[in-house]
């Protein structure tokens, strides 16, 4: 079966090319379930994979596309037949296996999530990566015993992919979250996600020195890196947890030990890629029902895969807002 895909390939000289291409599923890598895909995310990591990133994708010629939704095309596998509604985010979809930024996936039978039944497949790719990251850290911090009555959450990187699905999804969970953000412009989109306000970048890059700052927040969840992870750990009131999602800024890391000893802080680690089945399911459970944010479609803008290109020189300069999907014909 012959289908397009967005691919980047390595060119002699060291440099990358992206064009849609024309591919057959004979050669997609081996899966036990073959998925038409309907719609796919955009992420930080499909703009790196598209820019040659080695960290992302070893090999080329590629498809980037790390969330895919669709429908089976065909499962050697009984728990999965012809029509079912999927879902795909994470493992190595995208990175180094052909991903979503093709029409045709196809993947092993343990990475596909039966589509929830309170979710379009639309509404699962805005939520996508960012949307599961966002509630695989909440889930984190709450089991390590944050709670709304603690205080303000805030969410830096606000207006990007993880970021809006943060403020959405933190808020429905009935926190008062404060977005921290570079852009000045976006404030009603933001209180619209559910912000109680917003906040410049500023707010949480500390240039003090100082090692400990009076509290400002219970928790924080972090897509920035750099001295705003710092900051955010300095000034976190006592017992609360920062959950460490990103590195826009930076992946380095300049701390003391005070902000632990002082105030019994948690410093959360979130890996969404890899996380067991057991865990997806349940946290798709939550985003199906009680998590679910209740302006979806606010938060995305729909596209086709050739106005991918510009999408992902957007995403790479910091500009996109909310999510990117890609609607395949
Ligand atoms: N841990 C995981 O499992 C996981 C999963 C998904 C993504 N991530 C990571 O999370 C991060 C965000 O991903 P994304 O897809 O949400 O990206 P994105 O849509 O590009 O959002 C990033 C946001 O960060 C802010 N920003 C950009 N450059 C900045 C800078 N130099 N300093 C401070 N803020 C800056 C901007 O928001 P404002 O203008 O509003 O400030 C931007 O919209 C990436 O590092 C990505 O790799 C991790």
């Amino acid at each position: 079966m012959d289908f397009q895909a967005y691919r980047i390939f390595e060119l002699e000289d060291g440099t990358f090319q992206r064009k849609i291409v024309t591919r057959s599923t004979d050669e997609l890598p081996q899966g036990e379930v073959l998925i038409k895909v309907a719609y796919a995310g955009l992420n930080f990591k499909d703009a790196l994979s598209s820019t040659g990133h080695k960290g992302i994708t070893r090999e080329f010629p590629h498809t980037p596309g790390v969330d895919a939704a669709g429908y089976v095309a065909s499962s050697s596998d009984l728990q999965f037949k012809e029509g079912d509604e999927v879902l795909v985010t994470g493992y190595d979809l995208g990175m180094n296996t052909d991903g979503g930024f093709g029409q045709y996936i196809r993947v092993p039978k343990g990475w596909v999530v039966p589509l929830p039944k309170n979710l379009s497949l639309k509404e699962s790719m805005i939520l996508g990566t960012a949307g599961f990251t966002s509630a695989l850290a909440l889930w984190k911090m709450e089991k390590a015993g944050q709670s709304p009555e603690m205080g303000e959450i805030v969410i830096t990187g606000a207006t990007g992919g993880v970021g809006s699905m943060a403020v959405s999804i933190f808020s429905t969970a009935g926190y008062q979250v404060v977005a921290s953000s570079g852009k000045a412009e976006e404030e009603d989109y933001l209180k619209k996600l559910g912000a109680v306000r917003r906040e410049d970048r500023s707010y949480t890059n500390d240039e003090s020195g100082r090692l400990l700052l009076r509290t400002q927040w219970a928790g924080a969840l972090d897509t920035v890196g750099g001295n705003t992870l710092a900051t955010l750990m300095k000034a976190c009131g006592k017992n609360g947890s920062i959950a460490v999602c990103g590195l826009v800024s930076s992946h380095e890391l300049n701390t003391t030990v005070y902000p632990f000893l002082l105030n019994g802080i948690n410093l959360i680690g979130v890996e969404s890629a890899e996380t067991s089945i057991d865990v997806r399911l349940k946290l798709w459970e939550k985003l199906n029902s009680i998590w679910k944010p209740g302006h979806l479609n606010d938060i995305s803008k729909l596209i086709s895969l050739d106005e991918l290109d510009d999408q992902i020189e957007l995403i790479l300069k910091g500009k996109t807002r909310g999510r990117v999907v890609v609607k395949h014909d």
